[in-house]
């Protein structure tokens, strides 16, 4: 099934898409970052090109306002900012911490969030992750689309999660459950689908409001 859509999709045949590729964990050992390298090689497999980033190069202090008006945006979100400006999409496998994301990652998206012209709006975004659990932690991902969405990312509706992670890679990195690969695969050759749709052959145009619905008020605006 993968290989069929591999070939009618195949490399020669896609038209440029560029993904920020990471892991949110800092972990040296970490399963997210096995499974980021893992999304990493799959898009380039079918003829997308990657930034692989890690979470170190994006950690940030913890966000105050006053810190922002004092010192400016800290070196990981510059760097972050950068990254997502460059690419057209970007691609993030999360630890779940206490069925939600970590507080590292969260406090990253705050800062980015404060750039004029924050990039994560209209941005197409795949979140997955892996855990021993049985959860996968996908409850994680579910709390990490609502800052996505809510800054304007454009999640993919599926989300992969992968569970018992502990035992579920091969020698090579990859999934050693050969349906559940090519599962992974195929997700991944989806979105990348959408994205090239997106950027090669936009038909619609969406405009993202913060607060839909409340009175226009210059003071609280933020409509990019
Ligand atoms: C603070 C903390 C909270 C955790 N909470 C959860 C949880 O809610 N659900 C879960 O499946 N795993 C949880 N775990 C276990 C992580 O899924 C596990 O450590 C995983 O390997 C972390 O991802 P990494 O390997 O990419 O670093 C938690 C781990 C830590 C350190």
């Amino acid at each position: 099934m993968c290989d069929d859509h591999a070939m009618e999709s195949g490399a020669s045949k896609r038209s440029e898409v560029r993904f920020l590729v990471f892991s949110a964990s800092l972990r040296e050992a970490s399963q997210n970052t096995r499974l980021a390298e893992l999304a990493a090689t799959t898009i380039e497999g079918d003829g997308g090109t990657v930034d692989r980033a890690s979470m170190a190069q994006f950690d940030c202090p913890t966000y105050s306002q006053d810190t922002q008006a004092r010192e400016g945006f800290p070196p990981g979100a510059e760097e972050l900012h950068r990254r997502l400006q460059a690419c057209d999409a970007f691609v993030v496998a999360s630890p779940e911490y206490n069925a939600s994301m970590p507080g590292g990652l969260k406090n990253a998206i705050d800062w980015v969030s404060r750039y004029d012209q924050q990039p994560f709006n209209e941005r197409h975004g795949l979140v997955m992750s892996a855990s021993p659990s049985m959860g996968g932690g996908n409850r994680g991902l579910w709390t990490l689309r609502v800052p996505f969405e809510h800054l304007g990312a454009r999640i993919y509706p599926d989300m992969f999660s992968l569970a018992q992670a502990h035992k579920a890679f091969d020698a090579e990195g990859r999934i050693a459950d050969p349906h559940l690969q090519d599962r992974f695969d195929t997700h991944i050759i989806n979105f990348m689908d959408l994205v090239e749709a997106s950027k090669h052959y936009p038909c619609i145009k969406r405009h993202w409001v913060e607060y839909l619905g409340e009175r226009p008020e210059p003071a609280i605006d933020r409509v990019q």
